[in-house]
C-alpha cells in the first residue's frame, strides 16, 4: 500500500480532521496523482451532512481535482510522469454496457465507481477522495489538463463544469436559444459562463439580488430575483432551458412556471423526489429532466471547450487546513464562486509550521 495524508471524517462529528491514509498499490493501468487543488462542492456538504455516525464508513470527500501525475502502471500509455491530469467524479465503470460504449461512464448500467464513498470494482474497498495529498486512478479516468488552464481555477470544471456542461450541450445551449441559470453558486456561475459561451442569451435566476453585478460580469443578460413574484411574473413563459443548480430542496412550480413552450427544465442540484403539479408541465408542453457529471468524451470536449474559450472557475484557494472553515462557508453561502483546497499544506508536519 501507499502511505498519504487526508482530511477525513470518521466519526459522528462533521468535522475533518487530518489523518494518515493508505492508497492501493499501482494496478497496470492505474496513475498516482499528487492531488494539488481540489474543489469543495456542495455535494461534499451533502455528504458529510448525511452521516449518521453509526456504522459509518470513513469518509474522505473531493471530488474536482488538478494535480500531476508521479507514477504510472507498466501498462500505462495515455501520460507520463509530471503530465498534468484533472479529475472529476467517476473514477471506473463496467466499460461494457451500452451506455459505457456511447461514452456515458456517468450512467453506467452497473452504476459508476465514485471518487469517494464509492466501492473499488477489484478489491471492494470504499474510495476516498480528493482532500488527500494522494490519489490513486484508472488511467482512462484521468483528464489530460490542457495547457492554460490554471490549475486551481480549473478543478472544479471537473464536477461543476462538467455537471453543467451536458444538459446544456444536450438541450442545445447556443445562438438563438434562452438559457436561465436558478442559483449562482459553483455549479450556477460555471453555467452561465459556459452558457454565454455557447452563444445562448443568459441570465440568473436568484434569491440574492445582490448578486446582479456579478450576474452581468459573468456575461449575463439580467438576474430574475426569485423571491420577487412580480420579477417572476414578468418571466413568465421566457426561457427555453432552466438549468436549476439550487442545493437545497425547493418547488419546481416557479421555476417550470419561467420555461418556454416545449422547453426544458433540468434539475441538476438538489437531487432526490420531488412532487410536480402536472399542469405546470401540461401548460406549454414543458420537459423536466435531470443530469449528472458527464461521459468521458463530453469531460474531454469540455476541457477543450473551456481552454480555447478561458473558462475556468472564479475560485478562492485556501489552505487545506482551512477545510471545516470552507464546508462552513458553504453551508451560509458565503461563497463567490467556489473555494479550492491547496494540498501543499500536507507536505508540512501536523502543525503547519514550516520548519526551515
Ligand atoms: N447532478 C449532479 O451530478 C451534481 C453535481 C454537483 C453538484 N450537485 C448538486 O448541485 C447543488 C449545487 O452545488 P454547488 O456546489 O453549486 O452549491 P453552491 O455553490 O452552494 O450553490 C448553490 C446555490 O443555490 C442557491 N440556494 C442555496 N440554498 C437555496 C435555497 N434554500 N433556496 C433557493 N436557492 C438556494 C444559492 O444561489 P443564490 O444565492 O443565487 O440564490 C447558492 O449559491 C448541490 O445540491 C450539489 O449537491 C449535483
Ligand atoms: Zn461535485
Ligand atoms: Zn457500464
Amino acid at each position: 500500500m501507499r502511505s498519504t495524508v487526508g482530511w477525513q471524517v470518521a466519526d459522528s462529528s462533521s468535522t475533518l480532521r487530518r489523518t494518515p491514509l493508505e492508497r492501493r498499490d499501482l494496478r497496470p493501468d492505474d496513475l498516482a496523482v499528487r492531488v494539488d487543488y481540489c474543489g469543495v462542492c456542495h455535494t461534499d456538504v451533502h455528504a458529510v451532512g448525511a452521516r449518521s455516525g453509526e456504522g459509518d464508513r470513513p469518509l474522505v470527500p473531493g471530488h474536482e481535482f488538478t494535480g500531476v501525475v508521479t507514477a504510472t502502471g507498466h501498462a500505462v500509455t495515455r501520460c507520463a510522469v509530471g503530465d498534468p491530469v484533472a479529475v472529476g467524479n467517476i473514477v471506473d465503470s463496467c466499460g461494457e454496457c451500452a451506455m459505457c460504449r456511447a461514452g456515458q461512464e456517468n450512467f453506467c448500467h452497473t452504476f459508476p465507481t465514485l471518487t469517494y464513498g464509492g466501492t473499488d470494482r477489484h478489491d471492494g474497498s470504499t474510495t476516498l477522495g480528493g482532500y488527500s495529498r494522494e490519489y490513486v486512478v484508472r488511467d482512462r479516468f484521468a483528464h489530460p489538463l490542457p495547457a492554460g488552464l490554471d490549475p486551481a481555477a480549473a478543478a472544479p470544471l471537473l464536477c461543476a463544469g462538467i455537471t453543467v456542461w451536458e444538459p446544456l450541450h444536450a438541450l442545445g445551449a447556443g445562438p438563438g436559444t434562452r438559457v436561465a441559470v436558478a442559483g449562482l453558486g459553483g455549479l450556477g456561475h460555471l453555467a452561465v459562463k459556459l452558457a454565454v459561451a455557447l452563444g445562448a442569451e443568459t441570465s440568473v435566476i436568484s434569491r440574492s439580488p445582490d448578486k446582479a453585478g456579478d450576474a452581468h460580469r459573468l456575461g449575463a443578460h439580467g438576474l430574475v430575483v426569485s423571491s420577487d413574484p412580480e420579477q417572476m411574473a414578468d418571466a413568465r413563459d421566457r426561457f427555453d432551458i432552466v438549468i436549476d443548480t439550487i442545493s437545497a430542496p425547493h418547488d419546481l412550480g416557479p421555476y417550470l412556471r419561467l420555461v418556454a413552450m416545449d422547453g426544458t427544465l433540468s434539475h441538476l442540484g438538489h437531487l432526490g423526489p420531488v412532487t410536480v403539479e402536472t399542469l405546470d408541465l401540461l401548460v406549454g408542453r414543458k420537459k423536466l429532466s435531470s443530469a449528472g457529471s458527464g461521459g468521458r468524451p463530453a469531460t474531454a470536449a469540455m476541457l477543450d471547450f473551456c481552454a480555447r474559450h478561458g473558462i475556468t472557475a472564479d475560485v478562492e484557494v485556501l489552505p487545506s487546513a482551512q477545510v471545516n472553515e470552507a464546508l462552513d462557508r458553504l453551508r451560509r453561502n458565503d461563497v463567490r464562486y467556489r473555494l479550492v483546497l491547496d494540498l501543499s499544506d500536507l507536505d508540512l508536519p501536523e502543525s503547519g509550521v514550516r520548519t526551515g
